[in-house]
């Protein structure tokens, strides 16, 4: 029998907003936080959903964790980020990611890539720091940061039912 879990990985809820909505078209999956995941969540289950947020240019280490221990299953895969999904650091950052996922032997059937708030108390931190400590990351997500204010906003969540709806049949 296929089964699905949705698992996120959030830090300030951006990502737990599109779980919440992937959730609500696939009501029978095994919901679960990155920071509760055990190894055995992934015994009875064939497909997964996994979402995560970005830090500094990856998939934050918690996040990364769990996809370590995900093998041979049917995978979708959502981000967010505060960067702009189309510039091509955001595409590069999601290859990265989705290489990292095909390593398990998995098989990705549907990515989605979704622009988040960044936290204001983190924006403040690193426009504080001197130009030279600041990497390519960090300057973009300082001009993206006006544009991720109202992310993930309706559109986007609509967008992610519509991705992952019936996830399960495919
Ligand atoms: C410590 C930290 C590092 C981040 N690094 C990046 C980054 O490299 N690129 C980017 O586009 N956004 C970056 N962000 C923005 C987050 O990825 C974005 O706001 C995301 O939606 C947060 O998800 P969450 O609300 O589920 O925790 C960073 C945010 C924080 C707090």
């Amino acid at each position: 029998m296929p089964k699905l879990a949705i698992i996120y990985s959030t830090k300030t809820g951006n990502t737990e907003k599109v779980a919440n909505s992937i959730l609500s078209v696939n009501e029978d999956a095994k919901y679960i936080d990155a920071s509760d995941f055990k190894e055995s969540d992934l015994d009875d289950i064939t497909h997964v959903i996994i979402g995560f947020w970005i830090k500094a240019g990856k998939v934050n280490p918690e996040a990364r964790k769990v996809i370590e221990k995900i093998k041979n299953k049917k995978v979708g895969v959502f981000m967010t980020l505060s960067s702009d999904p189309e510039t091509e650091n955001s595409k590069k950052v999601l290859n990265n990611s989705l290489e990292l996922i095909e390593n398990g032997n998995n098989e990705i059937l549907e990515s989605f890539v979704c622009q988040g708030r960044l936290n204001n108390k983190f924006l403040i931190a690193i426009s504080k720091l001197n130009k030279s400590l600041r990497d390519i990351n960090d300057d973009e997500m300082i001009d993206s940061a006006e544009s991720s204010k109202e992310h993930p906003n309706k559109e986007d969540l609509e967008e992610a039912k519509k991705i992952f709806k019936n996830f399960i049949d495919r």
